[in-house]
């Protein structure tokens, strides 16, 4: 009896060892891990990671701080509250953002994918550089409500960040510029470029009769604005949304003080969009066939619609099922299931 027992307790004690090397090695970040890979076909990224050296311990303190909601002022929300990896980052399900306190933002959560080939960030492009994105929604009243200073001084009390931050940057020195560039590691490497469509532009995959119409449809009728392979041309349109009197989103407009940019909004890569619904900057589409019918119900779109949304061809009901059966080509499995963007405190 007493050596069964014995067995049984080995094989125990075994088994937590083995889970926890299995575990650390799931977790754990090499070299190999954050090398940057500018996909085939793929323009030159706009941020480079010039003055911000990839490193594994960077790159997994950015994610720590990514997923904890230390960085809000009563730590209940995290950036991963509103950026869910299984919606490619973005917030599946909920119209408008939702931050701390309950409170309502004004906007649709965006996904987060190849953000270092953007030029400019949010629905509005009102921040121009990457590394300066996260401060909005730390010091954002109904985001994290915190302010720069404060998250600093937590960090600093606490023993297991300084010490990250000794390993990411040489010393125990905890400072704003360092925490925003640990981020910048961890979201800049979003990068989304394996999904069916572009193995098929590789020659890797098929697709099939359908798909293969909506990618034609999409070419004529979308790519000048969703253009690939990036399925954006980082510019800003109206795409025939009539403005919500509730919201007074001003878009653009809002930004540069330009009249004729009122109503406009930064046109969002289509990557892993069956992924990223409720769609629009208002989060007014719950489904993809919601989006066709919208592009091709003319009379109801709003009279300062680019040029692009008038010249879009008549789309039969045939049409708009080819069109999304192309669109969700673009899910792309390695990205929203990669190991690297998991949460470390799911440990
Ligand atoms: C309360 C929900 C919420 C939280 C928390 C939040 N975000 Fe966001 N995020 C948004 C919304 C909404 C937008 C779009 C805002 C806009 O257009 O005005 C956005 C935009 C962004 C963008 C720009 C994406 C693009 O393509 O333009 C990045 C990058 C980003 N967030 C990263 C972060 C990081 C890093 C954190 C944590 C420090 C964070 N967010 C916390 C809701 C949130
Ligand atoms: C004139 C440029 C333009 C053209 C042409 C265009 N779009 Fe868009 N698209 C946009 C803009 C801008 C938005 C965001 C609008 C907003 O939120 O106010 C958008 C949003 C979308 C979204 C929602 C994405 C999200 O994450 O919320 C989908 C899906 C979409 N477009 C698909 C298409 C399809 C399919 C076509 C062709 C039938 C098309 N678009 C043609 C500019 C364009």
């Amino acid at each position: 009896m007493r050596k069964k027992q014995a067995v049984i307790l080995c094989g125990l004690l075994l088994s937590i060892l083995l889970f926890s090397f299995v575990e650390n090695k799931y977790f754990l970040i090499t070299d190999k891990d954050v090398e940057l890979h500018v996909p085939n076909g793929f323009p030159k990224p706009v941020y480079k990671f010039k003055n911000n050296r990839l490193t594994p311990e960077k790159f997994m303190l950015g994610r720590m701080l990514f997923n904890d909601p230390i960085l809000s002022k009563d730590s209940t929300t995290s950036c991963a509250s509103c950026h869910q990896r299984i919606a490619a980052f973005g917030h599946i399900d909920h119209t408008l953002s939702h931050g701390i306190y309950g409170m309502i933002g004004k906007r649709n959560v965006p996904a987060l994918q190849n953000l270092i080939w953007k030029d400019a960030f949010m629905w509005d492009g009102s921040i121009a550089h990457l590394e300066q994105q996260s401060i909005g929604p730390m010091t954002n009243p109904i985001e994290m409500d915190e302010t720069m200073p404060h998250v600093i001084s937590k960090l600093k009390a606490n023993k297991d960040y300084v010490e990250r931050f000794r390993l990411a940057f040489g010393d125990t020195d905890v400072t704003a510029e360092r925490l925003l560039k640990s981020l910048t590691q961890f979201v800049g490497l979003m990068i989304s470029a394996n999904s069916r469509y572009d193995k098929y532009i590789n020659g890797t995959d098929t697709f099939n009769a359908s798909e293969k119409n909506g990618l034609s449809l999409f070419r004529a009728n979308c790519s000048s604005c969703h253009k690939e392979p990036l399925f954006t041309d980082n510019t800003y349109r109206n795409n025939g949304l009539v403005p919500d009197t509730a919201l007074k989103d001003k878009g653009r407009g809002g930004v540069s003080a330009v009249a004729s940019d009122n109503y406009k909004f930064k046109v969002p890569s289509l990557r892993n969009v069956e992924m990223t619904y409720p769609y629009m900057h208002d989060g007014r589409f719950r489904k993809l066939r919601d989006v066709l019918n919208h592009y091709d119900n003319k009379e109801k779109h709003y009279k300062g619609a680019d040029k692009a949304i008038t010249k879009i061809s008549k789309l039969s009901d045939h049409d708009k099922v080819d069109i999304i059966a192309f669109l969700l080509t673009l899910t792309d499995k390695t990205f929203l299931y990669d190991r690297r963007f998991v949460d470390p405190f799911m440990k």
